[in-house]
């Protein structure tokens, strides 16, 4: 009997501990909802995966409601804590498209509202293009190039809200492009972010991008092979006439000391209707690709496309070296500044072409690596639906947070933006070519000493 008792003892008594636990579980379930909506606003806030968030809501150690919000406090995710996201409690963020082109009134397509993949959040745009009213009342303002009108900038500046969000775009160079018109008087955006192709931008969007090819990738690395012509440099442009840099000139010049095909509206050829350019333009060992203005990181697709499409080396003039070097396939392009003349220049390019084995080098490269193309549509925030949502997640990851304004990392009128639009090199043969690019940085820095 006695050996029976013993058994039954334990088990009546784990049946209780069970009972106790149980109890306990119960206990601090029911008095879960007193606090929850601090643990719904802790799960919610950040949006995406519901698991990455928090594990179990309260892990039995909340046990007031002071312990809930000290701990509800200390949760991190993606390093800041549950307060912290307070600020973004909408699941919709709405954006107006205040400054830019008129082209993009006309264009329906832009407005419009887009679902996201890795959210539940929605963003839409629409149509404020100097509305200074509908404008205001947005979640986020887009200058797409420029503030717009002095005037309407101003009046917008009064209704500015403290969690508005102004972002900076653009498609064109700091030169073309300044926050205010002609960079003539000095006003402080004050940006919240920027969203183009510079690399200081809160979300970059380039022009195109070099991707290193995977293990075990083994894509085409050949390129067509080039024909046995006499020309070996090609250029195609239709923008003849230049403020910055006299880039006409610089090409007419440099074909003097090198066989060129010039084709487009400043070049002696058009690309036959019937034809593609890339299949004119791959039959050149090189391309020129001499963007209209020399300012930081304004790499655009002249100079992918050379690399992806043409399959080419492209001669460069731009931004400088380093930022090239930065963002293109290493030993893929040459670099014009690095010459001191331009005779220099035209005998390097013609001793490569010669030598087989110099050549190749320039395409070795693509053993590791390829290029991807974007066009401006990818540059935009607002164009793409995967870029609208690359928009969304940075806002939902880095902005509307308690105590963390967000500022645009780039001064517009710093060495990031305008004030890098100084020359397209170091070289004197070079300078020469400059043309407006000196008053330019006469005016900038007339307004820095202000
Ligand atoms: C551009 O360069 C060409 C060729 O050197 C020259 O003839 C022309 O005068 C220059 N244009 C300007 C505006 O400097
Ligand atoms: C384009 O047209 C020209 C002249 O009509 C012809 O010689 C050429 O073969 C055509 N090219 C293609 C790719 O069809
Ligand atoms: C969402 O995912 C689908 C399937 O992967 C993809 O085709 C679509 O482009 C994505 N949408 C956005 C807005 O990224
Ligand atoms: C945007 O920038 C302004 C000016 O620097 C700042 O006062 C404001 O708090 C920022 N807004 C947000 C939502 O971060
Ligand atoms: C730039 O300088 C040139 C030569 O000094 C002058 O003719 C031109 O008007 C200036 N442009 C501006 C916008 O100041």
């Amino acid at each position: 009997m006695g050996l029976r008792t013993k058994p039954r003892r334990i088990f009546v008594a784990s049946i209780l501990a069970c009972l106790v636990l149980l109890g306990y579980y119960f206990l601090t379930k029911v008095t879960t909802p007193l606090y929850s909506h601090v643990n719904i606003k802790a799960r919610e806030r950040p949006l995406g995966s519901e698991e990455r968030v928090i594990a179990d809501s309260d892990g039995g150690k909340a046990q007031s409601n002071l312990e809930r919000k000290k701990w509800t406090d200390n949760i991190q995710v993606d390093g800041y804590s549950a307060a912290e996201w307070d600020m973004f409690d909408s699941d919709h963020v709405d954006v107006a498209i205040y400054s830019g082109t008129q082209k993009w009134t006309k264009r329906k397509t832009i407005y419009r509202t887009v679902k996201c993949n890795e959210t539940r959040r929605t963003i839409s745009f629409r149509n404020a293009l100097m509305d200074v009213t509908a404008a205001s009342s947005a979640d986020v303002l887009i200058f797409g190039g420029g503030v717009g009108s002095l005037k309407n900038f101003q009046l917008l500046k009064k209704l500015r809200k403290p969690h508005h969000i102004w972002l900076h775009t653009s498609t064109e160079s700091a030169f073309q492009a300044p926050p205010i018109a002609h960079y003539s008087i000095k006003i402080d955006p004050a940006f919240n972010m920027s969203f183009c192709y510079h690399s200081k931008a809160e979300v970059v969007a380039p022009y195109g991008a070099y991707i290193r090819r995977l293990e075990g990738d083994t894509g085409s690395t050949a390129i067509t092979p080039k024909p046995d012509i006499p020309v070996l440099v090609a250029w195609a442009s239709s923008h003849c006439e230049h403020a910055f840099w006299n880039r006409t000139g610089f090409v007419r010049d440099l074909s003097k000391y090198l066989p060129m095909d010039l084709f487009g509206g400043c070049g002696d050829s058009r690309i036959p209707r019937n034809e593609s350019g890339s299949e004119i333009l791959k039959k050149y060992k090189f391309y020129l690709s001499f963007e209209n203005t020399c300012c930081s990181y304004y790499i655009t697709e002249k100079f992918w496309k050379a690399l992806g499409e043409y399959e080419s080396v492209p001669i460069v003039i731009g931004s400088s070296k380093s930022e090239y070097e930065s963002v293109a396939p290493p030993n893929s392009f040459v670099y014009a500044d690095d010459f001191d003349s331009m005779e220099d220049l035209a005998s390097y390019i013609k001793k490569v072409a010669k030598d087989e084995a110099l050549y190749n080098k320039f395409h070795e490269w693509r053993k590791y690596g390829k290029v991807e193309v974007y066009t401006n549509r990818l540059v935009w925030p607002f164009v793409e639906d995967q870029n609208a949502c690359r928009l969304l997640n940075y806002l939902e990851k880095y902005a509307w947070r308690k105590d963390h304004p967000s500022h645009m990392k780039i001064d517009p009128y710093g060495p990031d933006w305008a004030g890098s639009c100084i020359s397209c090199g170091n070289h004197k043969w070079m300078k020469d070519y400059g043309l407006e690019s000196k008053n330019f940085t006469e005016r900038l820095h007339s307004l820095q000493r202000k």
